[in-house]
């Protein structure tokens, strides 16, 4: 249809990148990028009166998004060669053919295109052997300096690398470790990285991408030095461990992960780090009092689960309640110690969930005042039911009345 169109009002149009990546290689992909030769903005408002859905446009880009009723997204794009002034800056746009714009991109797998308009519908374009490399499963740049002129496609070659079994080849990688050399991640902003951070958060192993950066030096560029790298490691694969337990567990969520993980990572850098995540990261005031939450209180409220003494369960929930369900995941993590994660896990997934049932018109009824007695009652309650001693309503009455 978009095809038909273009040939109706006289558009040259490409589908291209993840798109075309991911067509071939028979993965699902529900997001559309187009580049048109003309002015992409033009023809994606022509595009949303005939297809529906919702327009956003980006004049300063030349770009558009149509966002579908069923939720599936089109990105158009117009043919543009980019000139970075200077590294990581915004591009500065100037339109060219699809060829040029090809060749901007990041990698030679993601430069294949196919013609839609209806007259040439489905040439397949392929100038950088992009389909080979496709087949062999090789990341490569197009040119140089391509890590330096955008540091986010660091983070991108580890996502593809990790989602798709590629590799890296040596060139690719010499480039970047060249550009690490040159402290590229220092130009990018905290939001930039951010951005990276989520989007390797929603690969299906986050872990192996970030211990990847690890290992090459990017979050060292990032943040300066690791205290113990190894441990980092170590807390990263077990970070993956726990998410994958508590999202199956239904208590932790997709959008959860992101958290987790950047309390792993402040953990094991310097103090600064914390302060950088919180003033320049882009986060949203509940995740910054979390992060504040976890390493005020939170690590020290649980020095105590770690020993082997036995604890009422009571004492358990006095020691974890309060702490986020991130917070705990990432204590989990980074726990050097089955006693304490077994703590949380009973925590998460029973003690937190315990609750007195009568309320405060029930003791009203039975004659008492109100007053702060009233939250008294109420965690006393609790303490007993959480350590067994009662279970029914009828119970927490009798326990009063005693
Ligand atoms: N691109 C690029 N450099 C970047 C980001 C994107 O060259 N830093 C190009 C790539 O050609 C990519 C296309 O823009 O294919 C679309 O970007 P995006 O939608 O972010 O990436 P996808 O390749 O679709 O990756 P994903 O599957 O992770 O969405």
């Amino acid at each position: 249809l978009i095809g038909q169109k273009a040939q109706k009002e006289g558009f040259k149009v490409y589908a291209v990148g993840g798109f075309v990546r991911d067509l071939l290689l028979g993965v699902p992909n529900h997001d559309i990028d187009i580049v048109v030769e003309q002015d992409a903005i033009s023809f994606a408002r022509k595009i949303v009166k005939y297809l529906g859905g919702q327009i956003k446009e980006y004049q300063k880009f030349g770009t558009a998004t149509i966002t579908l009723k069923d939720g599936m997204k089109i990105d158009f794009a117009t043919a543009r060669m980019e000139f970075y002034p200077f590294p990581a800056a915004m591009p500065e746009v100037e339109e060219t053919t699809i060829k040029h714009d090809l060749y901007r991109r990041d990698f030679t797998i993601n430069t294949l295109a196919f013609r839609l308009n209806s007259d040439k519908f489905g040439d397949f374009l392929d100038f950088f052997e992009g389909s080979k490399d496709l087949e062999q499963g090789s990341i490569k740049v197009l040119y140089n300096l391509s890590f330096v002129e955008d540091p986010t496609r660091i983070f991108r070659a580890f996502r593809f690398e990790s989602r798709y079994s590629f590799h890296m080849d040596d060139s690719t990688m010499g480039f970047l470790l060249n550009a690490l050399e040159n402290n590229v991640m220092q130009k990018l902003s905290g939001t930039r990285i951010f951005e990276e951070f989520q989007a390797i958060v929603l690969e299906p192993n986050p872990s192996v991408i970030l211990i990847r950066a690890l290992e090459l030096g990017v979050l060292d560029n990032i943040f300066g030095k690791c205290s113990n790298p190894q441990q980092l490691k170590q807390n990263f694969k077990h970070t993956m461990d726990s998410i994958v337990c508590l999202k199956e567990k239904g208590i932790l969520e997709k959008k959860d992960f992101i958290l987790v993980y950047l309390l792993v990572i402040i953990n094991s850098y310097p103090k600064k780090v914390f302060e950088i995540i919180l003033k320049d990261f882009n986060l949203d005031k509940g995740s910054r009092i979390i992060i504040r939450n976890f390493f005020d209180v939170g690590l020290e409220r649980i020095e105590k689960l770690k020993s082997n003494k036995h604890l009422d369960p009571s004492e358990i929930y006095d020691s974890l309640n309060g702490l986020s369900v991130h917070s705990l995941c990432a204590m989990m993590a980074i726990a050097d110690n089955d006693l304490l994660k077994n703590r949380i896990f009973l925590y998460l997934e029973e003690l937190h969930k315990v609750d007195v049932e009568i309320t405060g018109n029930d003791l009203k009824e039975m004659g008492i005042k109100p007053g702060p007695v009233y939250s008294k009652i109420i965690s006393r309650l609790r303490q007993q039911k959480l350590n067994g001693e009662i279970h029914t309503k009828d119970d927490e009455l009798n326990y009063i009345k005693s």
